[in-house]
């Protein structure tokens, strides 16, 4: 399996196995199935509301002898309702006592919004903190006393722009390692890709098959489809592929660490033979000119009159 490196060395498989929306009942089996397969990654967060299922699949593993922590990555991602410096060790910590494990890989902010502290879906402007009330810096000071105190071995965020990134590395003493973002040939995200890659940041791609299984309160009627695409299936086939599997290659290609989601052992095995299927530059160029252009997981749950954040804070202005 190819890996991505870090800047200390340490190396992130370039697939791993994704666990939004694997429901309690479904995640244990799937990571299960998935370390048995050979993933080697696996990307979690609190807000998933299963992460105590996904430990108990690492204990299982563990004593199993199918794979040991060392050789093991795991993800998760510190959720809005946490963002406050005294905030952020006691969500990591939460996570690690789910988890079943002492340290992180990897830990990111979820999203750069902010909450209330026990709130889990701000609903109304009260429930929400501004940038005023939490700077993203202050939160960052405490995603570093993480870093600092060995609960994580890496730091980094998710849904950050440019300019957000550019606001946390004008102070950190540490800078974020990863950004995770929404990305597939729909969205190839180039000019945040750009940035990261010219700030020595790695990249995760989540939503890689366009994440068809979110429920319908955050999905639209008339949603292109990724895995039904008709240049998709045409390349698909040049390969002697599935479109999924097409698609998971298309960052491997890229040099961005993908992050499947599947709850069925056949397709958690398909997934990751993807990271054999080399994409040709000039299929690759091709997939750059795709005529559809859509952002799945818009952020518009985030936005609107009882809320103080709008659309502008989050996305990059391509
Ligand atoms: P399932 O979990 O039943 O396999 P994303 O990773 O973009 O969030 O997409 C997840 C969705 O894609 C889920 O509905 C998942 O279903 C489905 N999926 C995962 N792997 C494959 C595959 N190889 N082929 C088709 N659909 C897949």
């Amino acid at each position: 399996m190819k890996t991505l490196a870090f800047n200390n060395g340490d190396q992130l498989p370039i697939i791993g196995l994704g666990t939004w929306k694997s429901k309690p009942g479904q995640v244990y089996q799937a990571v299960l199935w998935a370390l048995e397969a050979g993933y080697r990654h696996i990307d979690c967060a609190a807000i998933y509301n299963n992460q105590s299922e996904v430990g108990q699949a690492f204990t299982k593993a563990f004593s199993d002898g199918i794979v040991r922590r060392e050789e093991l990555f795991v993800t998760s991602k510190l959720w809005n309702s946490n963002h406050r410096l005294e905030d952020v060790e006691v969500g990591l910590k939460e996570t690690l006592r789910d988890l079943r494990l002492d340290y992180l890989d990897l830990y990111l902010i979820h999203w750069p919004v902010s909450f209330k502290k026990g709130v889990e879906f701000a609903q109304n402007r009260e429930e929400y903190y501004t940038y005023q009330d939490v700077p993203l810096e202050q939160t960052w000071e405490g995603m570093e006393a993480c870093f600092a105190n060995g609960l994580t071995k890496h730091i980094g965020v998710s849904n950050f722009n440019s300019s957000k990134l550019n606001e946390i590395l004008k102070t950190c003493k540490v800078a974020p390692e990863m950004n995770q973002v929404e990305m597939h040939p729909f969205l190839p995200q180039d000019t945040l890709v750009k940035f990261c890659k010219e700030h020595g940041m790695l990249m995760t791609a989540y939503s890689p098959l366009g994440s068809g299984d979110r429920s319908s309160s955050i999905k639209k009627a008339d949603e292109p489809s990724l895995l039904q695409h008709a240049l998709i299936q045409e390349l698909a086939s040049k390969y002697a592929c599935s479109a999924a599997q097409l698609l998971i290659a298309y960052h491997v290609a890229r040099g961005i660490a993908v992050i499947p989601k599947s709850i069925n052992q056949e397709r958690i095995h398909e997934n990751l033979a993807a990271g054999a299927i080399v994409i040709e530059a000039n299929d690759m160029e091709t997939l750059k000119n795709i005529d559809t252009k859509y952002r799945f997981i818009d952020g518009t749950f985030y936005t609107g009159p009882r809320s103080p954040y709008s659309l502008e804070d989050l996305w990059e202005k391509e």
